[in-house]
């Protein structure tokens, strides 16, 4: 498969998805699997911009006010902090980055290990497009039409070994490229990490694009994790390496911080932040902050996962 990039500055809010498969707010709202009377309260806060928010994909786990973040501000307002920290950086300082070609290497506890160029890669996996919340632990929020592949695919085709216990992810380290990267913001690579059942569950996705396109830099080319019940920062971007392991990896953000951001990250309204509430989130381009929801919404899919667990403590 050809991965095609276009440049961010070059996309106009008309290019992002073809007509066609754009969905209908009646559609939308009935996908997200809403009642008649729920689609009419919906309807009337429906804003007017609605078609720049339209966008192709399965809208998963929303609720009946949850529309997709404009472009723009997906594209605009990102953490990535190998081109700075401040939220405009990435789209600005990744302009120049060049994803392709690009080589993920696959390796610890499979049978399978290897290097795979990003195209063999994603073979023969089927690209889907998923609408899904997307929380961040600075208590803000989008919804992201995001495209991409279930990480359980390829996870498969490596085939675990029976010792595997969790999978861990790492960034490229190109200080050349990313020159965030060289300055110790954090410790370099960005690494992440999932337990083997979290990597392994549905809705946990390898993502590839946004809005139907390729994704930007900015927004983690060529690849990217995205977990939606977890906080933003679990979605590590621009991922060269994954280790499946039997020990629990080390993660950027538990290492520079231990004692504000844990291995698990669920989003837990009932558990702050050291220094803030996770009680509420600013859904970028809103004005009233919103209540979080327990796994971002998607307790009915994941909350099993955890049970018997104190989610305080594993936090
Ligand atoms: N991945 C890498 N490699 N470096 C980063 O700084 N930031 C994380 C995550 N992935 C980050 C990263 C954080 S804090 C968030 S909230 C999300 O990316 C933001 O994703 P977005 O910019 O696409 O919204």
């Amino acid at each position: 498969m050809l991965i095609r990039l276009a440049a961010p500055k070059d996309v106009r809010p008309s290019d992002i998805t073809p007509e066609s498969m754009y969905l209908s707010r009646r559609e939308w709202l009935a996908a997200a699997g809403l009642t008649v009377g729920a689609i009419a309260g919906a309807a009337a806060l429906w804003p007017r911009r609605a078609s720049a928010q339209q966008a192709p994909g399965k809208p998963y786990g929303l609720q009946p006010d949850d529309r997709p973040t404009p472009w723009e501000d997906v594209t605009s307002y990102n953490n990535f902090y190998e081109f700075g920290t401040d939220k405009s950086d990435p789209a600005q300082e990744a302009r120049d980055f060049k994803p392709l070609p690009w080589t993920v290497q696959v390796e610890g506890l499979v049978k399978k290990p290897g290097a795979y160029a990003l195209e063999d890669f994603l073979k023969p996996s089927k690209l889907e497009d998923r609408i899904y919340r997307h929380r961040c632990v600075e208590a803000w929020s989008m919804v992201v039409p995001w495209r991409g592949i279930m990480l359980a695919d390829v996870l498969k085709r490596a085939e675990p070994t029976a010792g595997a216990k969790y999978v861990a992810f790492t960034t490229l380290y190109d200080p050349a490229r990313m020159p965030g990267q060289r300055y110790p913001v954090l410790r370099w690579p960005y690494t992440e990490g999932l337990r083997l059942d979290e990597a392994m569950h549905p809705l946990t996705l390898l993502v590839t694009g946004v809005y139907g396109r390729d994704l930007p830099n900015q927004n983690g080319a060529p690849l990217r994790l995205v977990v939606p019940w977890k906080y933003g920062f679990k979605g590590i971007k621009s991922i060269v390496r994954i280790r499946l392991t039997d020990a629990q990896p080390a993660t950027a953000w538990n290492v520079s911080a231990p004692n504000e951001y844990g291995f698990y990250s669920n989003v837990n309204p009932t558990v702050d932040h050291p220094r803030w509430s996770q009680a509420k989130e600013r859904r970028i381009g809103e004005f009233l902050r919103r209540p979080t929801l327990m796994f971002n919404g998607y307790a009915d899919q994941v909350a099993s996962m955890y049970s018997g667990m104190d989610l305080r403590r594993n936090y």
